[in-house]
């Protein structure tokens, strides 16, 4: 662990150092929490602060640091919230404000500066913010409001009657039409601030004098709504004037309201609200606030006439409502609304500021060509499976309905929907007038590559400029951070990367398009690490880690999904429910922020404590889906044929020895000792209860086992299973359950079962993600490259050799030759496959971190004749770690950057270092730690490449 130590010196302060005085540069990227800047509507009480130290900077390791808070910019002595002092220290990220708990709307102001290796001051960094977002109820003024007309059932509803074709039959079900929302105000003064702090049950598209406030979409997102609710926060000032104004609110179903999973299912009757609070500032000081309470007035006769996630949007222009949102709204038009119902806050539901970034626009993609026109029917191909609306330029003919189909790929020509299971998929735009129309959903999102559209006017020529695609998701930035000499790679390396974009919409999912969507934790637990190093997803991940929190059971069980809804039987699963342990673990090892392990303790303790009460004697009784789609099963199931009890058993190993590293880091002494206990006990009976001595499954496995209160479980023989998998010695290789001798034996099995399957992989969700850290750990990476680098079946490459554009569900969904593969449960955007991405960066590229947030690593590419050259980056809380090498015949060239307040090891054992070259200058230290800066290293191989 870093060390900290504070140190009072009172000549330390701000005031006594002259910023040009200095000469270490200040430090630079200031970040709060898990990486704001600036942030309205911050939700932290105590804030976590993260800086770099500048690159221009000369420093390479900093020695300590001070951070001070103030409520106001001059940082003068009676503004002074907290000063952490002169604290020798070399963390320069997470560093926890110690002040008063920060309230309700506090504006607070804070920097930062740092002392380098030869104890020189640097400057003050620049000044940065953070306005807090409204975190208890009782600061809420505003009361839910919605409509007053009980939700209607849908016997005219369009989008829900009946579908032919589909996989399931969908009857009739309860949905609420979306309504409007609307209130006017007065303003006697210019406005100085403005801040509208808003949230819905269901989903809300806020409007200000006519003009939608932000790009944000399918807000507040998904939480465990009935414990917590996330409001937004909006900076509206200038949104507002002098005069009369309106604020107006458009809300529609979204998770809260609307069906999860299939129809069939029965559905909670939970209907539509808002809540919305306008907090205006004058010139003159004086305050206004504008909350939603009986004042306001609805209507749900608006043009957006039916609106579900996975059904579509039902578009009316005739219902528009002129200046519905804007101060011009008349008193006629006003008439034809209704008061709205009011209903007060419920103190059991938590609201709180939301905690990671809305979902939004990220990318627009133009359609890329027509595939086919006839009949007045046009599909539009975009070129990518992608998620997100279309946004359609069409000509239209006055009352006549255009109807817009979304399908992950076509058969041949025809629109293959029977993927989509229950969901429909389908907008629809009526047009009030002939001529040309722009149209986007608002409250729905598809998952798609291809359009198709009906119902426009067909005498005009189709062209591909009448759709794009506004690509959404939780508004975080992926890095285009991996680069090679081969295509297919690149393309694999694309398809993980859009395979994260499509299922990080709010929470992680399974996929993005059937009438499924969930938070299926499994999926989550193989996917984190390698998201990570695609894209900037931590708070993404700590907030759902909280929803996982709320919706662990008093058990310790952790659902199968998150947020869970209880009308779904399936409840959890090893493997599964451990992403408690497993996904707070890889963001401590990526981010080096004790923080996470702190927050999610509790509830990683407390699934251990799940997974014990599941087991007798130590072997895990759990159950689990097995490993997910693994390819060629004996059992014909898609669980897969790795023996379950071994699955569990090794996952309950794992969580509990993860548990046992995390007390120990915390501090947790008792704990650190039961646990890593409990882990050499569950080990240990591991290794003897599934293999006998040759390494072999032992025969006794396929007996009925007990349960902890000795009766006998009563399950399918599949449970059993005596088949030997690649994934049976991943996972015990993986997470450490075997000897220093068994290990070798069983690496030897693993290999040779890869060999009998022609160097194909046979392996599911749990096993796949295994296969490049074992392999590379025991000396196999050729191996890993042969199997990453196959194109038949089953591999990576096969999906793209037969048009992949996103990670597949199965390692088989779609051929170009057959189309889809006939199973009802297929998607073609499914991120877990995408797990092997880590393996680009820990692998191929060589960066493997030795120390939590990368303050030290190991720089060990993996050299090989598929490849010539390979390029990346990988962002840190230190800065980006850069790395390249290109091979030439014998000769290896490599460019290396270590970011500062870092160090690396080399290690090339393939490689004689020739040449090591830092800032031009030659040194011989092979053996040596490299110092932040950048090297060029040159060098001949000892052998030859395979
Ligand atoms: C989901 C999977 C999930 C699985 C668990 C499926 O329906 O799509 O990704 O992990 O169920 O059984």
């Amino acid at each position: 662990m870093l060390f900290i130590q504070a140190c009072s010196n009172p000549n330390a302060t701000s005031k006594h150092i002259n910023n040009s005085d200095v000469l270490v540069p200040a430090p630079t990227a200031l970040k709060v929490g898990e990486g704001f800047v600036n942030p309205i509507g911050y939700y932290e009480q105590k804030p976590r602060f993260s800086w770099q130290i500048s690159a221009q900077s000369t420093t390479q390791q900093q020695t300590a640091y001070q951070v001070q808070v103030a409520s106001s910019s001059n940082f003068s002595d009676s503004t002074l919230l907290w000063d952490s002092q002169k604290t020798l220290s070399d963390q320069n990220a997470w560093v926890r404000y110690q002040g008063k708990a920060l309230q309700s709307r506090q504006k607070v102001y804070w920097r930062v500066r740092i002392w380098d290796q030869d104890q020189q001051a640097s400057a003050w960094s620049e000044i940065n913010r953070i306005e807090m977002g409204i975190i208890n109820n009782d600061d809420w003024q505003a009361q839910w409001i919605g409509h007053p007309a009980p939700p209607e059932r849908t016997k005219d509803s369009i989008i829900f009657s009946s579908v032919k074709g589909n996989a399931f039959p969908v009857p009739d079900v309860e949905y609420y039409r979306p309504f409007y929302l609307r209130t006017g105000f007065q303003l006697p003064k210019k406005v100085k601030k403005a801040r509208l702090y808003i949230t819905a049950k269901g989903v809300f598209k806020p409007y200000i004098n006519g003009m939608a406030i932000s790009e944000d979409a399918m807000t507040p997102g998904w939480t465990p709504y009935h414990k917590r609710i996330e409001t937004l926060a909006y900076d509206v000032t200038e949104f507002i004037h002098t005069g009369k104004n309106a604020l107006g609110v458009a809300v529609a179903e979204g998770w809260h309201s609307g069906r999860i999973f299939h129809p069939t299912v029965q559905q909670p009757t939970l209907p539509i609200r808002l809540l919305a609070q306008l907090e205006i500032e004058l010139e003159d000081g004086t305050t206004q606030v504008i909350a939603s309470d009986k004042s306001w007035i609805a209507s749900n006769r608006g043009p957006i006439r039916e609106a579900s996630n996975y059904d579509g949007e039902y578009y009316d222009a005739n219902y528009e409502l002129p200046n519905w949102s804007s101060p011009n709204f008349t008193a006629e038009s006003a008439a034809k609304w209704q008061p709205v119902l009011v209903e007060p806050l419920d103190p059991a539901v938590a609201l709180q500021p939301k905690r990671h970034k809305a979902v939004s626009t990220t990318t627009t993609i133009a359609a890329q060509n027509i595939v086919s026109n006839k009949n007045g029917v046009v599909i539009f191909d975009m070129g990518q499976n992608l998620v997100g609306v279309p946004e359609i330029k069409v000509p239209a003919i006055k009352g006549q309905r255009i109807k817009l189909r979304f399908a992950e790929a076509l058969e041949g020509e025809r629109f293959a929907v029977e993927n989509l299971r229950s969901a429909k998929n389908t907008d629809y735009y009526v047009a009030n007038a002939t001529g040309p129309i722009t149209y986007q959903p608002t409250f729905t999102f598809h998952g798609y590559r291809y359009v198709e559209l009906s119902g426009h006017d067909t005498s005009a020529t189709p062209s591909t400029d009448w759709i794009t695609s506004k690509v959404l998701h939780s508004n975080f930035n992926v890095y285009d951070n991996f680069n090679s000499d081969h295509v297919l790679l690149n393309k694999l390396s694309n398809n993980v990367e859009w395979g994260l974009r499509g299922n990080f919409l709010d929470i992680p999912t399974d996929c993005p398009q059937r009438d499924e969507r969930l938070g299926w934790t499994g999926d989550a637990q193989v996917f984190v690490q390698a998201s990570m190093y695609k894209a900037d997803v931590y708070s993404f991940w700590s907030a759902w880690l909280q929803s996982m929190r709320e919706d662990q059971g008093i058990d310790g069980l952790v659902p199968n999904y998150v947020p869970f809804r209880s009308f779904l039987k399936s409840l959890t699963g090893a493997a599964w429910g451990d992403a408690a342990t497993i996904v707070p673990w890889e963001l401590y090892q990526f981010t080096g922020d004790i923080g996470v392990l702190e927050e999610n303790y509790n509830m990683m303790k407390r699934w251990v404590g799940y997974h014990t009460y599941n087991s007798y004697q130590h072997i895990s009784r759990m159950g689990s889906h097995g490993d997910w789609l693994q390819p060629f099963t004996l059992n014909g199931t898609n669980g897969g044929d790795t023996n379950r009890d071994l699955i569990a058993t090794a996952y309950y190993a794992h969580s509990t020895h993860i548990l046992a590293k995390s007390a120990k880091l915390l501090g947790y002494e008792t704990d650190a000792q039961y646990y890593q206990k409990l882990f050499e006990q569950i080990r240990e009976k591991f290794r003897h209860y599934f293999f006998d001595q040759n390494m072999d499954l032992h025969a006794l496995i396929t007996k009925p086992p007990l349960f902890q209160n000795g009766s006998e479980r009563k399950s399918k023989a599949k449970t059993f299973s005596p088949v030997t998998t690649q994934t049976t010695y991943l996972l015990p290789l993986a997470f450490d359950l075997f000897d220093k001798e068994e290990q070798l034996a069983a690496v030897d099995k693993l290999v040779a079962l890869i060999e009998k399957s022609d160097r194909h992989l046979r392996t599911g969700f749990l096993g796949t993600p295994l296969l490049a850290p074992v392999l590379q750990r025991f000396g196999h990476s050729d191996l890993m490259y042969d199997l990453l680098f196959q194109e038949t079946y089953p591999s990576w490459f096969y999906s793209i050799k037969n048009g992949a554009t996103t990670m597949w569900e199965r390692w088989n969904s779609y051929s170009l030759q057959d189309g889809f593969n006939g199973e009802k449960m297929n998607s073609l955007n499914h991120y877990a496959y995408g797990a092997v991405a880590s393996w680009f960066y820990r692998g191929i590229l060589g960066i493997q971190p030795t120390k939590p947030g990368f303050k030290h690593f190991i720089f060990n590419p993996q050299f090989n004749r598929k490849l010539g050259q390979v390029s990346g980056s990988q962002s840190t809380p230190l800065g980006d770690i850069a790395a390249q090498w290109q091979i030439q015949q014998k000769n290896v060239f490599i460019e290396l950057t270590v970011p500062k307040n870092s160090q690396a090891n080399l290690m090339l054992p393939k490689v004689n270092i020739e040449q090591l070259l830092f800032n031009g200058q030659a040194i011989d230290t092979k053996q040596a730690t490299l110092q932040p800066g950048s090297y060029e290293i040159k060098g001949t191989f000892k052998v030859d490449l395979k």
